[in-house]
């Protein structure tokens, strides 16, 4: 695992955003696995400008979002589908037709979850995989005690996911306790994978995620079995860290290493 530790939440985006960039221009085809929440939204605004800068395309691009709530169709504010056109898709050269994010209101959730397996492997499986951390250690909606070898099924959420996400609906709405997500298997067979962490709230997720045991406890742990994985941390995500120094130390050497 490429641990990478910068000094803030900007830093972060930035360095996510030129791995992205790198991504399109050596294969502009390229299958994206993306993320919603918080984490990359300074990531998909950096995109934006990069994309209006005629620096990057994503015209022959596909997306898969890891996630969506049972029960959200796309055009409700608080589906990932419909934060994925607001916070990116209309705002880049992305064909719409060529971005996919699980069906919220699929007639069977079950079976729209096998067809969405089965996208991703018939696209030729995903290049580049973007992951948010929870306070708990899960990616995608993967909560603690998934499988390790999970693929895309319907997932209920903690009490603690649905706290966390309980700020994103008014009084009046109905939060979703369930959704469909792209499993722990599947994240684990995208060819590179680049985890976002921010904040001193993520702190103990990101410990767990890159120090504790491969465990269903922490579903990030599960990135150290990844053979290109990079968790991507601001000083305050890090802090934890017990290897802290050598990974910066280690990173410094990576990119000395690289440029040999
Ligand atoms: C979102 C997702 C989640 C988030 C995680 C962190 O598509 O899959 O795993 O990445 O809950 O959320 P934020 O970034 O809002 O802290």
């Amino acid at each position: 695992m490429r641990l990478v530790i910068l000094p803030n939440s900007d830093d972060v985006a930035e360095f996510a955003c030129d791995l992205f960039v790198q991504q399109l221009k050596q294969k502009p085809q390229s299958n994206l696995g993306l993320a919603t929440g918080s984490s990359p939204t300074a990531l998909y605004n950096k995109l934006i400008e990069r994309q209006a800068a005629g620096e990057v395309s994503f015209s022959a691009a596909t997306s898969f979002n890891l996630d969506e709530y049972v029960g959200l169709d796309g055009d409700h504010n608080q589906s990932y589908r419909y934060f994925m056109n607001e916070t990116l898709f209309d705002h880049i050269d992305i064909d719409l037709k060529r971005t996919f994010v699980p069906n919220g209101i699929a007639e069977n959730p079950n079976d729209e979850c096998k067809r969405y397996e089965e996208m991703i492997a018939l696209a030729g499986g995903i290049d580049l995989q973007l992951l948010g951390i929870g306070i708990n250690g899960h990616i995608g909606f993967n909560e603690p005690l998934s499988s390790l070898a999970s693929r895309t099924r319907v997932k209920t959420l903690t009490k603690s996911t649905i706290e966390a996400n309980s700020r994103f609906f008014g009084p009046d709405e109905t939060q979703p306790t369930d959704s469909m997500t792209m499993g722990i298997g599947t994240i684990l067979n995208a060819k590179q994978v680049v985890l976002l962490a921010t904040g001193e709230h993520k702190a103990q997720a990101i410990k767990g995620c890159v120090e504790g045991p491969v465990t269903a406890s922490c579903p990030a742990s599960a990135l150290q079995m990844h053979e290109h994985a990079i968790v991507v941390a601001d000083e305050a995500a890090a802090k934890d860290l017990t290897m802290k120094d050598y990974a910066i130390w280690a990173e410094r050497r990576h990119q000395a290493l690289e440029k040999m």
